[in-house]
């Protein structure tokens, strides 16, 4: 095949190539009738199929299609099955719908819960959005539907998302922001990574030749092609160079021309729009290989939305009211009881093929139990007294009140970002109304991101997040609380107490084109547990209808080699009456480091299902890069020799066993000094990995005739004395060949330049 692409490439005008490069419409590539080059259909994810009937137009309504619950639900249920599942069911969809590539899924990190767009994106944590794409990619490919891993890279926000430059530096980039893309192209190979509209340290991310070509494609061996977000492009030419190689939507007529006149005026190198032109007919001819027809299961995967959303829900709170019993009279308030809040607004809109109605749900249920109804709150943002005395009616005279409570969309969606974290003042007002006549009270929250509770969580009995939870979420939510299910979902991002304890508070949402990623690599839980802010609910957390025990937590070793990696391995137990699942969740702490690192970070997970009584012992894998760190001058993931904290937790701040393990860094790193650096300081390091070994040897000897009491030059000098640049001056003056070759590994500052030139003269003297 990629002989039969070379050719074609070479039978195909240069007017051909580029407007290949760009689409022939909202949604296809641009065929080429006349080598038999077919067009590619591609259509919105992430969680759903938005195939619009006329796919050679942008707007009007999509053909029916199963909404999964979005991404934030989804990633709930940490069950990377359940994630590579809903991906088969959207390939059967996208087969019969005749879609070639989903857009999706998307990584970005979730830097602040004000996120317009944080309900489409997995995590907070890099390591736990990566392992949902990867499993997500692999159930949609498997099937040979295409995906498009988006947005690429540092789309975090949606204020000014067309222009705003996301300021981050490269440890933080490659930390925290780029690690969830690395898993899922290293592990999944996506069909597609999508570029983002944001710059990144001021260049437009569809011109970013470090993000696109050299990391991307050269360092992380993305095979598939870089399509640009929809109108991202600014330079077509300047993003052609940088590795940008689908234009999306199109047709866009005066961008191909453009194309055409820089390859003729010498300005494009023409093998630069080959290799994109090679890149997407892979692709397209890939596509070929899975024919669209037929039909797909509807019901089935219905039942499988509503699964995965029964997996999802998290208990926040639970009194012992939960799950219902022998309640008589139950006052279900709340407009989206009626009309489901199930997933959020903008481009990954679906139109489902069915909507389960919480308050039916609820019914089907509910045996003999009467129901009541209010709404509570208006749709609108408008303030409704009489809506609030209503419910306090229904709810006073019942055994229990449910309240559905949904942040409506003007509040949250693609778009623009969230201004607050809190309800509405209606919803507000009608949780504490409600929860003061009548004490058992359970709330049910559907929304994409964290709220605060603060004012209102104390005086209800139970809280429950459904979040966006797709189709079939009104009778995932019906089995919780009647006990059908026993909640298993735990969080994938921190519900703060109050928006300015949030990390990215004083650097959000950015002002004068620029947002400043000022907190470092300290979003999330990174930020809360290493400043010791108190949260709501910590990462991970979430509760269950059962109790498990954590015992015999063990390692595969005491002291490894990083690239060999760790097992850890832990028994839990369900220690309950009811069958039940728990996530055990490993985080690593570095005792020591040259760089700062957060607190904790996690590494590895596992979801496990255990029967009252019933033990388990779960292993988890750590591998090297679980140990690593990004060091922005040795520009590499490295590690250090010493020990690490393993702590195997049910929550990130309820861990249930701290392991000690020492780790030997097989790198052999060149040392580094700053010019504040001295000798001893470096010596005394025993952590410092010190180049290059002949020189290590030397310096050494040098160094040990120092710390022996007498210095070589009669002086005192005892283990804790440091030297001072003069010392280390004075000491290479004797070692010439040795501080040459210091100098030009750039392990030592260079010394005034008729130093340089002495000592050179010196070496060659020695030959
Ligand atoms: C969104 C993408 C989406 C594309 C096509 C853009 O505005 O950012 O996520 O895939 O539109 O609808």
């Amino acid at each position: 095949m990629n002989q039969d692409i070379k050719s074609l490439i070479a039978q195909m005008t240069l007017e051909e190539k580029a407007a290949l490069c760009t689409g022939a419409s909202s949604w296809t590539t641009t065929p080429v009738e006349r080598l038999g080059i077919p067009e590619l259909t591609c259509s919105d994810g992430p969680h759903g199929v938005r195939r619009q009937a006329n796919v050679h137009e942008m707007g009007a309504k999509s053909l029916p299609a199963t909404c999964f619950p979005t991404a934030s639900c989804v990633a709930a249920s940490w069950d990377r099955d359940l994630v590579s599942q809903m991906g088969v069911a959207l390939a059967e969809e996208c087969i019969a719908l005749n879609v070639d590539m989903l857009l999706g899924p998307g990584v970005n990190m979730k830097r602040s819960p004000l996120g317009g767009r944080n309900f489409e994106y997995f995590s907070e944590d890099p390591y736990m959005a990566g392992e949902m794409a990867a499993n997500f990619i692999n159930g949609i490919q498997g099937k040979g539907v295409g995906t498009s891993l988006k947005h690429f890279a540092a789309n975090n926000q949606e204020f000014q998302r067309f222009s705003i430059s996301a300021e981050v530096d490269e440890r933080t980039l490659r930390e925290i922001y780029l690690p969830a893309f690395e898993k899922a192209v290293k592990q999944a190979q996506p069909w597609s990574v999508m570029c983002s509209y944001n710059k990144l340290n001021g260049t437009f991310a569809s011109q970013h030749k470090t993000l696109l070509t050299d990391i991307l494609k050269d360092e992380w061996g993305f095979e598939g092609l870089v399509v640009s977000d929809w109108g991202a492009v600014r330079d077509r030419v300047a993003a052609l160079q940088a590795g940008l190689d689908w234009e999306m939507p199109g047709p866009q007529d005066r961008r191909v021309k453009a194309v055409v006149e820089a390859v003729r005026t010498g300005k494009l190198d023409e093998a630069i729009l080959d290799e994109s032109v090679r890149r997407i007919l892979r692709i397209v001819f890939k596509s070929q290989q899975t024919p669209k027809k037929g039909s797909f299961d509807v019901d089935g995967h219905h039942a499988l939305a509503h699964k995965i959303a029964t997996e999802s829900m998290v208990l926040l709170k639970n009194n012992g009211i939960l799950p219902l019993q022998g309640k008589h009279h139950i006052a279900v308030i709340g407009h989206a009881a009626e009309e489901a809040h199930f997933q959020g607004g903008g481009s990954s809109h679906i139109n489902p093929t069915h909507v389960a109605v919480p308050f039916k749900e609820l019914q089907n249920q509910a045996g003999d139990a009467e129901l009541g109804y209010a709404e509570g709150y208006p749709a609108d943002n408008s303030f409704r007294p009489e809506m609030i005395d209503q419910a306090v009616q229904i709810a006073r005279s019942s055994d229990v009140a449910i309240l559905y409570i949904a942040l409506p969309t003007f509040k949250e969606s693609e778009g623009y970002d969230r201004k607050d974290l809190d309800l509405t003042n209606q919803q507000v007002a009608l949780i504490k109304a409600v929860s003061a006549v009548q004490p058992n009270c359970v709330v049910v929250l559907n929304n994409g991101s964290p709220v605060v509770m603060s004012n209102w969580i104390d005086g209800v009995a139970a809280v429950l997040e459904a979040y966006m939870m797709g189709q079939a979420g009104g009778a995932a939510i019906a089995d919780i609380l009647f006990g059908k299910v026993n909640p298993s979902g735990k969080l994938t991002e921190t519900f703060p107490n109050q928006l300015n304890d949030t990390p990215a508070f004083l650097n959000w949402p950015g002002n004068c084109g620029v947002v400043r990623h000022g907190e470092r690599l300290y979003i999330g839980y990174r930020y809360y547990d290493t400043r010791q802010v108190p949260v709501l609910f910590p990462f991970g957390y979430g509760l269950s209808y059962t109790t498990f025990s954590y015992s015999n937590a063990s390692l595969s070793a005491t002291s490894f080699l990083d690239t060999d990696g760790l097992t850890v391995s832990v028994n839990v137990t369900n220690t309950g009456k009811l069958a039940g699942k728990e996530i055990v969740q490993v985080y690593v702490h570095d005792q020591f480091s040259s760089l700062d690192r957060p607190a904790k970070e996690l590494k590895g997970f596992a979801k496990v299902d255990l029967q009252p009584g019933e033990t388990k012992t779960v292993s988890i894998p750590l591998d090297f890069r679980a140990f690593a760190f990004y060091h922005p001058e040795h520009r590499q993931w490295i590690t250090e020799d010493g020990g690490f904290d393993i702590l195997v937790g049910a929550s990130s701040q309820d861990i249930r066993a701290s392991l000690n393990v020492t780790l030997k860094s097989s790198l052999n790193l060149p040392c580094i000094l700053d010019n504040e650096s001295t000798l001893a300081e470096w010596m005394a390091d025993s952590r410092g990995k010190i180049v290059v070994g002949p020189i290590y040897n030397l310096i050494e000897t040098e160094a040990r005739k120092l710390f022996g009491g007498q210095d070589r030059y009669g002086e005192n000098k005892s283990d804790g004395d440091a030297l001072g640049m003069g010392d280390i001056m004075d000491m290479m003056k004797d070692m010439p060949l040795v501080s040459v070759l210091m100098f030009q590994a750039g392990a030592l500052p260079m010394p005034p330049e008729d130093m340089v030139a002495g000592l050179l003269a010196q070496a060659h003297s020695l030959g």
